[in-house]
């Protein structure tokens, strides 16, 4: 890895800094690394109407992939009540793990507050095509 798994997660943490979360009062921040050592953030962006809401990891996948990047190695993501400290029980979710598993390998590493998960891990069996 180009960049190692603690400087990933501090990208988390910083971009965790911009979530609006004025509805959950859940701040989420994710840091999505490229094949090519590219690093992408995300936060979570929610709505009034709810269902618009974007989750940290998606927002990373978002950015990425319109900048053409297609294949990834990891990604950090850290969550919790925003002016806390991240939750070690803030794992991805399940839309956010089938949107990795469109673009990522079972080996691909998500890295939480404490653990490094693969996807294969948090999605087995997963659909594709
Ligand atoms: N959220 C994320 O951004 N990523 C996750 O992995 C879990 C949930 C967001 C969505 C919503 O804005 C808030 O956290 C509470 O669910």
């Amino acid at each position: 890895m180009m960049i190692d798994r603690e400087a990933l997660y501090n990208k988390a943490l910083e971009a965790r800094e911009n979530s609006y979360c004025p509805y959950s009062g859940y701040a989420v921040g994710a840091a999505l690394l490229t094949a090519d050592g590219r690093v992408f953030v995300g936060t979570n962006i929610e709505n009034a109407a709810f269902s618009p809401t974007i989750c940290a990891e998606r927002a990373a996948f978002a950015s990425a992939v319109s900048a053409g990047a297609r294949e990834f190695v990891a990604i950090a993501v850290c969550g919790g009540k925003k002016g806390s400290k991240p939750d070690p029980a803030c794992t991805p979710c399940g839309v956010c793990r089938q949107v990795m598993a469109e673009f990522c390998k079972p080996d691909f590493e998500v890295i939480l507050n404490g653990r490094t998960l693969t996807l294969a891990e948090l999605l087995p069996h997963s659909f594709g095509m």
